[in-house]
């Protein structure tokens, strides 16, 4: 038995040493195109690159202008708009997206921003929904850019003519965020009693007015400064969250959109129907959460599922044409106006995303690339 003992404990140790060493020489050889990128040869474009993780590490430089393919659009970017997203990835938090291929030591990916609006350039030979000069807004991997080359049959669709480039730039993530919580996982219907949780954000603002072209009775949770702006946007009822708790109210929703994160569960099972919705969306700042950062409560969700009759889930936005198409009705229509707080020039972009990250935007945070 002894023998035994010692055997299982050589092998443990073995395997501990093995997997120390091998994180180690992944974490020391993780590394990036950072230099090739800003050595490259031909046309030249103004973007935004990180060779390493941190806000101070964003570099305003001059790389290779991107070339459409068969299947592409070639964007000249008017305007371009921030995320959390964004600084998740400048940051590299929460940490475990490191070992999950966003990298380790470097960031891999050494571009950043995904929303845009811009003017198509030139298309590609097998192109026929755009053409040269056509005015179009979406995502695309490295958005803050003066060029960008989306798939034609991607994230990409027509700025309507009644909003801004500002304003286009400021729609995919944010409002494909809000319509798919409430419509495909909140199924919200007409007369349903929404509370959205941060209502003055990037996602609230929108979702608020999405909610309420669903027909449903809103109610935006925001601070004092915002109750004003949040009643603008159509919201029934305000709740100001420095000066009361929204779960402590005895009012009871059938959808809780929470784009936040600082309610417990229960708070929010207390504030739900019987048959309610959370959808968990979001929350935290950079450095929150420790290694897994907002992912924390979508897991205690799932194991609370099977012995609740309300539903708790995350929604991981999925960034499409369809979607996108629709927001683009609903701006055309007047029935959703996005909301601008600030606006930065490319060379800006750092103080643009240190001002996201103190998670008190009234709307969105756009930049202008000219
Ligand atoms: N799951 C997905 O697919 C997905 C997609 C997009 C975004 N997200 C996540 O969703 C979250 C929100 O994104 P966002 O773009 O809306 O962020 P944002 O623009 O930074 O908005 C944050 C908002 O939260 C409000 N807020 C802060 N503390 C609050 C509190 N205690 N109670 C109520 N409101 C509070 C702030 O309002 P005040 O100034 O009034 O405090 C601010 O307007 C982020 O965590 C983001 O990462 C997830």
């Amino acid at each position: 038995m002894k023998r035994i003992l010692k055997w299982i404990f050589r092998i443990v140790l073995v395997l501990f040493i093995l997997a120390f060493v091998f994180v180690f020489v992944a974490y020391w050889r993780s590394t990036n195109d950072c230099d090739r990128l800003t050595a490259a040869q031909g046309d030249k474009m103004k973007a935004i690159v990180y060779c390493d993780y941190g806000v101070a590490n964003l570099k305003l430089a001059e790389i290779a202008k991107p070339t459409p393919t068969d299947d592409q659009i070639l964007v000249k970017v008017h305007a371009a708009s921030v995320n959390p997203l964004d600084w998740h990835f400048i940051e590299g938090t929460p940490k475990i997206m490191r070992a999950m291929g966003v990298g380790l030591r470097k960031p891999k990916d050494t571009r950043l921003g995904v929303d845009f609006a811009g003017t198509v350039e030139t298309v590609g030979k097998n192109v026929t929904q755009f053409k040269a000069g056509d005015e179009v807004f979406g995502g695309r991997d490295g958005a803050f850019a003066e060029y960008v080359c989306p798939r034609a049959d991607r994230a990409v669709t027509l700025k309507p003519a009644n909003i801004t480039f500002e304003q286009a730039a400021s729609i995919n993530i944010a409002g494909i965020t809000a319509l798919q919580a409430v419509r495909d996982k909140g199924k919200v219907q007409p007369g349903q009693k929404v509370l959205i949780n941060g209502a003055s954000g990037g996602v609230g603002t929108f979702a608020v007015q999405i909610a309420k072209s669903f027909g449903a009775d809103v109610t935006g949770v925001c601070s004092t400064r915002n109750l004003d702006m949040v009643r603008s946007l159509g919201a029934d009822h305000v709740i100001d969250y420095t000066k009361e708790d929204f779960t402590k109210s005895g009012q009871r929703y059938d959808l809780i959109l929470d784009n936040v994160g600082t309610q417990p569960l229960s708070g929010f099972r207390r504030a739900l129907q019987p048959k309610g919705i959370c959808v968990m969306i979001g929350g935290g700042g950079p450095n929150d959460g420790g290694l897994i950062g907002p992912l924390g409560r979508p897991v205690k969700a799932l194991l609370l599922s099977p012995f609740i009759s309300q539903k708790m889930g995350m929604l991981m936005a999925e960034l499409n044409k369809k979607d996108l198409t629709i927001l683009a009705d609903l701006m055309q229509s007047g029935k959703v106006t996005p909301v601008i707080d600030r606006t930065y020039p490319l060379s800006q972009i750092a103080e643009a995303i240190r001002y996201l990250e103190q998670g008190h935007a009234r709307g969105k945070v756009v930049i202008t690339v000219e």
